[in-house]
């Protein structure tokens, strides 16, 4: 089940030889809470670059961590997948360089990704709103949800539990969200080494993390511009029950979900230093501005990646079907927005499977892969 909860105090833990910084998360009010750290129980620590990663001690702490009332994510990462980054990392920050570890670390800790999204209040929508509101919560706090509404009612229901609220500044097409301004606000107000636009009716699981930190490892020196997307799952009459836990989710998707189709693309997630400033005035919930995300990314060269291996993408198909945005007023909005700026515009070489590399997981290790052969209509012309 997911709870509510909030982000903690930095703890320093002296062990034999190391410092380690511990990162943690928990669900009660809790100023100083005692904690038993146990041998081999996952936890979430920062590295020097405070990237949070997952740690496994070899000796129970001399700290008292109480191992009962750590709540990390990292407690449902299953430590065995990624052995390889936690190894390496490690040895890292084993070195003796506590003072700057320290330093670097009072300026705050950076999470991985902040995720967020915007929808407007239907009675049709509460219980998708109430799973996503749970769900996206249960990532903290190496995920940083984030709700862009100027409903108060949807903003009160948001923070309370947990989610940051921004007003939207900017929208088109009959009150659709322009999505760049959205972006640029979030890397304003929010520090995190990836940001994310998702629909709202899109759950995700600590497999989203564990791809993330992947991405992140594959290439450490990367400062290029990445883009992530990839297929979701559509799932008919989700319910809160099932949409309670990551595992949960996993296996009503296994027995009766659906990979949705290449045209689809529900997710965006950039680097933070992606160019959201240049990219035009499409709006979200309205036909091809995906594609055209990907289609754009691929010609400009960035690093654009298909993560449907390695990302679990639950979409909560309703009675409204799978082409909601067709339905909106305005539908062909971003269409006519991007005919006049790039007169034609080729979308089918945005499809997920247009996109050169690839996650993948083998032997619980995700790698970054090249795809051989594309199919023709993706071909830059
Ligand atoms: C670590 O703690 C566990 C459970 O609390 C205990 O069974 C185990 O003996 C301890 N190991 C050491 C090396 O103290
Ligand atoms: C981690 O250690 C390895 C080997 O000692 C080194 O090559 C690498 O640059 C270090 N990484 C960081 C982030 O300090
Ligand atoms: C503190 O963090 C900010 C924003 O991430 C960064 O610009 C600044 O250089 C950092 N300061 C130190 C001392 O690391
Ligand atoms: C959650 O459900 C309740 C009714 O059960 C509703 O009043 C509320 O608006 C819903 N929240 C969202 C964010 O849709
Ligand atoms: C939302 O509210 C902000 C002020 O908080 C305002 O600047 C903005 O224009 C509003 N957005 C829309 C789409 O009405
Ligand atoms: C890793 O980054 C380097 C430097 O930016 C780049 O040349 C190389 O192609 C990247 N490799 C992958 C697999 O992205
Ligand atoms: C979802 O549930 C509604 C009843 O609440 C039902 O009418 C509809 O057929 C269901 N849809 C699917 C695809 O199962
Ligand atoms: C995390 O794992 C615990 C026990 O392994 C389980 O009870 C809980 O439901 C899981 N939480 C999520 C969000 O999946």
């Amino acid at each position: 089940m997911f709870r509510s909860g909030r982000l903690t105090n930095v703890w320093l833990l002296s062990f034999p030889c190391i410092f380690v910084y511990l990162y943690l998360y928990h669900e009660q009010l809790n100023t100083h809470a005692t904690y038993k750290f146990k041998r081999g129980n996952p936890t979430i620590i920062c590295n020097n670059n405070l990237a949070p990663m997952v740690f496994s001690s070899k000796e129970n702490g001399t700290s008292q961590f109480h191992n009962s009332n750590i709540k990390t994510v990292a407690t449902n990462l299953s430590l065995s997948k990624i052995p390889a980054l936690v190894v390496k990392k490690f040895h890292n920050i084993t070195k003796p360089r506590t003072k700057r570890v320290k330093k670097k670390f009072k300026n705050g800790t950076r999470p991985l990704l902040t995720l967020f999204t915007t929808w407007r209040e239907s009675k049709d929508k509460y219980t998708v709103h109430n799973i996503t509101l749970l769900n996206w919560i249960s990532l903290r706090p190496l995920i940083v949800p984030v709700v862009f509404t100027n409903e108060t009612s949807t903003a009160e229901q948001c923070s309370q539990k947990g989610w940051k609220v921004l007003p939207v500044r900017a929208a088109a097409a009959k009150g659709a969200p322009v999505l760049k301004y959205m972006y640029l606000d979030v890397m304003k107000q929010f520090d995190s080494k990836f940001y994310a636009f998702a629909n709202s009716d899109i759950l995700f699981t600590d497999k989203l993390v564990e791809t993330l930190l992947a991405v992140l490892k594959e290439n450490s020196t990367f400062n290029g511009h990445t883009l992530i997307v990839g297929k979701r799952t559509n799932v008919n009459n989700l319910t809160e029950s099932e949409g309670s836990s990551w595992r949960g989710l996993e296996s009503v998707s296994k027995k009766r979900g659906m990979l949705f189709a290449t045209y689809a693309e529900d997710y965006f997630i950039t680097s933070a230093s992606y160019p959201w400033k240049d990219i035009p005035d499409i709006v979200i919930g309205r036909k091809a501005y995906d594609n055209w995300l990907v289609l754009n990314a691929r010609r400009m060269k960035y690093r654009v990646l298909d993560a449907t291996e390695t990302i679990l993408a639950v979409h909560q198909t309703t009675n409204a079907g799978n082409f909601e945005g067709q339905k909106n007023p305005d539908a062909d909005y971003n269409m006519k927005l991007l005919v006049k700026l790039y007169k034609k515009v080729q979308y089918a070489a945005g499809y997920t499977e247009c996109v050169e590399l690839f996650t993948k997981k083998d032997k619980n290790k995700i790698s970054i892969t090249r795809r051989l052969k594309l199919e023709k209509h993706c071909n830059l012309k």
